[in-house]
């Protein structure tokens, strides 16, 4: 079997890798020259764990081939898997562009009998409608006729895509019942995970999006259930964790912010389509607005109850969206920076996965917590595990805001700091 993936990202690589692991002959296609370099030299781009063990051992065995000519892969391949993004635009809408622009290559490519899938998350019916078009126009052929397409949601993440790619159900659906059966067939055989049929391609998108709504409105329940337990006097997370005892209740973690590719983007590929065929979707949209308002609504309660934050030296602590993994795509800590800047807050900020060249690049000055007044936890990194409070306090901080309620409330105030957790009422809110 011949695949061509086309997408060589964080997610397309080790998929490819996992096909060509099964067997397949696989090539990725990228418009990244330097990332289609490297998988020609048999190199890992990415830190994901066991990628580049697999990946030496699929060069070696000629396996895995990396090219930037989309059309000419396809035209050698059966399969043709795309795993490239969709990003909103400016008013929150999902752009189409560049998964257009893959089909268009694609199209030009493409084969009677060949398979195409798409993986990326798009929006209910946006396949049918502003994707499988463009691989028409471009080939002459027709779906369902001449070609089969089905739609497939990648549902891994980052610094999990290998534990995860041949255990996670593999959701798919497909144009038509022939599409189905090859689709099914496609990832029995090459990704090794249990594969679940959900019919068309619609419901497949569907399952990936209700995926993402399910965890930003979950989160945005535990925001607002932990600002109440600040003020109530309850530790929202001893609470949280013996709700969860019950047999029913699954509260997630409440935090400063959401970040990352999925959980602050994909709900709007459900609310925006949902509004224009009429049925507003209240619950999901208000959870996006609680769930961005995090940062500065901690911060907020900071600056109430403590000072303005003006002229403050304040401390970041994570640029990654998730611990251990140095992706920042809308990372918490960006709108963390705005706000304080906004305040007239002096930032700078420490990730142990960036160098201090790297954190400029992405608008931060580096430095160090005891030069600091105000910590700020964003990210739960193991390296921030273990603070020395003591030795903070005694090079002058003053105040911690624990976003992720990752450090002990006791001991950072038996040092002589100002606690404030998410859901943990601070010294100045207990009554
Ligand atoms: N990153 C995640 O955690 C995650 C999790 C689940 C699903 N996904 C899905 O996977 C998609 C891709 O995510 P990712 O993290 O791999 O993205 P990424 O940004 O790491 O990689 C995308 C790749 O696509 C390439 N590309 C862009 N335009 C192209 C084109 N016209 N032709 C060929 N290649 C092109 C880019 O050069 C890049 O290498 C997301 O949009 C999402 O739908 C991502």
């Amino acid at each position: 079997m011949k695949i061509t993936v086309v997408g060589g990202g964080r997610m397309g690589l080790p998929l490819a890798c996992v096909f060509a692991k099964h067997g397949a002959f696989v090539t990725v296609s990228d418009i990244n020259q330097v990332l289609v370099a490297s998988i020609q030299a048999g190199i890992s781009p990415y830190e994901e764990p066991g990628l580049a063990e697999l990946m030496a051992d699929l060069h070696r065995a000629g396996r895995l081939g990396a090219t930037t000519d989309t059309a000419r892969a396809t035209s050698e391949s059966e399969v043709i898997v795309i795993i490239v993004p969709a990003h909103l635009t400016s008013a929150r809408e999902i752009d189409f562009s560049i998964l257009q622009a893959a089909s268009a290559e694609i199209g030009k490519g493409l084969r009677p009998g060949a398979l195409v899938v798409y993986e990326t998350t798009v929006a209910v019916g946006g396949t049918r409608r502003c994707l499988i078009p463009v691989l028409e126009t471009h080939s002459g052929l027709k779906a369902g006729e001449d070609f089969d397409v089905a739609y497939s949601p990648e549902r891994v993440k980052a610094n999990l895509v290998l534990a995860r790619l041949g255990t996670t159900p593999k959701v798919v659906g497909g144009y038509n019942a022939a599409a189905r059966e090859r689709v099914v067939a496609l990832y029995s055989q090459y990704l090794g995970a249990p594969v679940d049929d959900v019919g068309t391609i619609e419901a497949a998108e569907m399952t990936k999006l209700l995926g993402m709504l399910y965890r930003d409105v979950n989160i945005a329940l535990a925001n607002e259930l932990a600002a109440f337990c600040e003020v109530a006097g309850v530790d929202f997370e001893r609470v949280r964790l013996s709700a969860n005892t019950d047999g029913e209740a699954n509260l997630l973690l409440p935090g400063i912010g959401v970040g990352g590719h999925c959980v602050p983007v994909y709900p709007y590929f459900l609310t925006r389509e949902s509004r224009r065929l009429g049925i507003t979707q209240r619950l999901s949209e208000a959870a996006r607005e609680i769930n961005d308002q995090q940062p500065a609504r901690e911060l907020e309660r900071v600056a109430a109850l403590w000072k303005p934050l003006s002229g403050q030296r304040v401390h970041l602590l994570g640029l990654g969206f998730r611990p251990g993994v140095k992706v920042d795509t809308f990372s918490p800590a960006y709108a963390l920076r705005d706000e304080l800047r906004q305040r007239g807050a002096q930032v700078t900020m420490e990730d142990p996965h960036y160098t201090d060249q790297e954190l400029r690049q992405a608008g931060f000055e580096p430095g160090a917590a005891e030069a600091a007044h105000v910590v700020v936890l964003g990210t739960a990194h193991e390296e921030f595990a273990r603070p020395d409070f003591a030795v903070w306090r005694g090079a002058g901080v003053e105040v911690v805001l624990d976003g992720r309620n990752f450090w002990n409330q006791e001991a950072a105030e038996a040092a002589g700091l100002l606690y404030f957790g998410i859901g943990r009422a601070s010294r100045l809110e207990r009554r």
